[in-house]
């Protein structure tokens, strides 16, 4: 097998829950895979959980819960969120696996037996908040750095000789200029190494937790050795085949984590195993909060939470669910801070929203459909595309391209919303209404032109927001454009073919001014509450009384239920209702299991002339509303009420 692109994120501690933060790295890397795929490569994108340090133990004890229970539930709320952002990751390791902690034992025994690695006492400062140790002359107001408690500690310990690879890791960053970026960064961990590397210690005393030092069970490995070998932990190193993923194309982080540990100790351990460094290893700066530029963090408990901001724009703006998911990661994308920091609020989210998604790109979205039906009869003309579009779109791809290359995701966000200003200005000043008015022989052409921009926008933004260019597809009419050759194919359309009418993606968010930012304590994770469904837009058609007292609705009780083979949503119920029995095909298998419907009430429109769904007769209806993800939630009586009574 070749060599696969293999993109990283650092794997997050779990003791506390995923926010916007940790969401930014985690799109970073979607968003570099899903194009690498569009253009043919074969990616590996891995992500997981921390779950080894002290601080973690310590959170799981504070919170009365066995350590296991603890890290298995956080750690499942980090991919649960993933989830819930389309976060298409293809590995997710955690450090309490088996598979990690073989490779971290072989790495420091073999770092031992190459005598990188020594034994020694290790008297100083810890602090636990970031699982580093402090120096005396570091510590501001007896906190460390970071701010956190610092703990006195004098333990006998082991070393690992960093101090050693200081000329070695120079001369790497000094002459491979893509090895650490961004630049800027770069020159800070150059200008750390030549103030002196120390040695690091890298175990700590066993406290019944971590993985044991081989050979010496009193201790434990150091965390933040344990976690930095998750990258080769996951390739199968020192298995065959690692080399399929290893070395690592990019190792992604914000910058807290960059110098002192990614850039530096990281390296010097793979020069220590003689293994091959990643290829690029790149920071970002933060997510802050608020007027003071804190941090946004766990600890601070100053966090905005990813899937609550989803719900509460597929609330507010009535936008559907699966593209409110894509609000999140546009925004992410477009505040990524590449360089600096970026306050990530509420307030530009609902602009950016405004202006780059309902009006910019709803707007081409809804004028270029419009146009093309009420003018060329809702199809795609076969008339050739502009020279001037062309150009746009082919100007749109090479600058997507270059800001990937640069790995600057907020620039190619750019690129596809200059596309679709360009769209806008251009159907300004081509005026499609002016040429279909004086018909004008170029007015096909000028649709046409419309039309494959709007196509190549939905390939610009297919890594960023998918379910936002499914719907482009889908309201081309075309398939979805999947490989990137199409992008900004001077035809990427059938002539001829009928597209849809337009439909509104973004409604338009009204701003109020929003309440002073709240604090969010990060506690251990509670499910987010479901946002309400997606209102519906159009005024309901009215009926008589007469009409209604039609439908013939009863109360049931489910006997039986099993989903149905071959169909991901389809569920075949036996129900009672009163003295009779029926069967009930219903499109529930996504939300409720067998298990949770034998023995429930239901309601079920009793009066449905029976139908076949996948060979199986149903006969009658079950009614349920919608939660915010599309998925059935069913309507029960309040109370037991006897079976086969009428709902009026
Ligand atoms: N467990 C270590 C990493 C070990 S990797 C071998 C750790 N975990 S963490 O949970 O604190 O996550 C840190 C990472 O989360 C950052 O490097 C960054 O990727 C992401 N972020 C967390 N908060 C963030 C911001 N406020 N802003 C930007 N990124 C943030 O450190």
């Amino acid at each position: 097998m070749s060599k696969q692109f293999y993109i990283t994120t650092p794997i997050y501690y779990v003791n506390s829950v995923p926010h916007v933060g940790h969401a930014l790295t985690m799109l970073v890397c979607d968003v570099s895979k899903r194009y690498r795929e569009m253009r043919g490569d074969t990616v590996t994108f891995l992500t997981g959980t921390d779950e080894n340090g002290l601080k973690v133990m310590e959170a799981a004890v504070a919170n009365g819960e066995d350590p296991h229970a603890f890290v298995a539930r956080i750690s499942q709320t980090f991919v649960d969120c993933w989830k819930g952002l389309n976060f298409e990751y293809d590995d997710f390791i955690r450090t309490t696996e088996p598979r990690h902690v073989k490779t971290v034992q072989h790495l420091f025994a073999l770092l031992q037996s190459k005598g990188h690695i020594y034994q020694d006492k290790y008297v100083g400062w810890y602090d636990v908040g970031a699982e580093t140790f402090v120096k005396e002359s570091e510590l501001v107001d007896g906190k460390s750095p970071d701010g956190n408690e610092v703990r006195w500690v004098e333990e006998e310990n082991y070393f690992f000789r960093l101090s050693s690879f200081s000329d070695r890791l120079l001369e790497k960053i000094e002459t491979d200029p893509t090895f650490l970026l961004p630049s800027g960064r770069r020159a800070e961990v150059i200008s750390f190494i030549k103030q002196g590397l120390r040695d690091v210690c890298v175990s700590r005393a066993n406290p019944g937790w971590g993985i044991p030092i081989p050979g010496d069970e009193s201790k434990v490995v150091y965390v933040w050795f344990d976690a930095l070998v998750n990258y080769l932990s996951a390739t199968g190193w020192p298995d065959d085949g690692y080399t399929e993923l290893w070395p690592a194309d990019v190792h992604w982080m914000a910058k807290e984590i960059f110098t002192r540990f990614h850039a530096t100790l990281w390296p010097a351990m793979l020069m220590a195993a003689e293994l091959p460094l990643p290829k690029t290893v790149i920071a970002h700066g933060w997510f802050t909060f608020g007027e003071s530029g804190d941090k946004m963090s766990k600890s601070k408990g100053n966090v905005i939470l990813p899937l609550e901001l989803r719900n509460s724009i597929a609330q507010e703006s009535g936008c559907a669910p699966e593209l409110a998911v894509d609000v999140v990661r546009f925004c992410l994308a477009r505040f990524l801070p590449y360089e600096g920091d970026t306050n990530f609020n509420r307030e530009e989210v609902n602009k950016h929203y405004n202006s780059d998604l309902a009006n910019d790109l709803g707007n081409a979205l809804n004028r270029s459909l419009s146009m093309a039906h009420k003018f060329v009869g809702g199809i795609v003309p076969t008339a050739a595309v502009e020279a001037e579009a062309l150009t746009a779109m082919q100007h749109a791809k090479t600058s997507f391209e270059k800001a990937m290359e640069l790995h600057k995701i907020n620039e190619a966000t750019e690129a596809a919303l200059n596309l679709i200003r360009f769209l806008n200005k251009y159907i300004d000043t081509r005026a499609p209404w002016a040429l279909a008015k004086s018909s004008d022989p170029s007015l096909e052409a000028v649709i046409r032109s419309m039309l494959e921009i709007l196509r190549t926008a939905e390939g610009l933004f297919r890594p960023i927001m998918p379910a936002t260019a499914l719907q482009m597809a889908a309201q081309l009419n075309h398939r979805p454009l999947t490989t990137w050759e199409e992008v900004a194919a001077p035809a990427s359309l059938t002539p001829g073919q009928e597209i849809n009418p337009p439909q509104p993606l973004f409604p338009r968010l009204e701003l109020v001014p929003q309440p002073a930012p709240k604090k969010t304590m990060a506690t251990p994770p509670t499910t987010p509450p479901p946002a309400p469904a997606k209102p519906s837009l159009e005024k309901p058609t009215q009926i008589d009384f007469a009409d209604f007292m039609k439908v013939d609705i009863r109360v049931a009780r489910i006997l039986e239920a099993e989903p149905i083979a071959g169909s991901e949503k389809l569920m075949k119920l036996q129900v009672s209702v009163g003295d009779e029995r029926r069967q009930i095909v219903a499109g529930i298998q996504k939300k409720y299991s067998a298990l949770d419907l034998i023995g429930r009430q239901i309601v079920v429109v009793y009066n449905l002339k029976p139908v076949k769904l996948m060979g199986q007769e149903s006969q009658g209806m079950v009614l349920a509303a919608d939660d915010a993800d599309g998925l059935a939630i069913l309507l029960q009586p309040d109370s037991e009420a006897p079976e086969g009574s009428l709902v009026h």
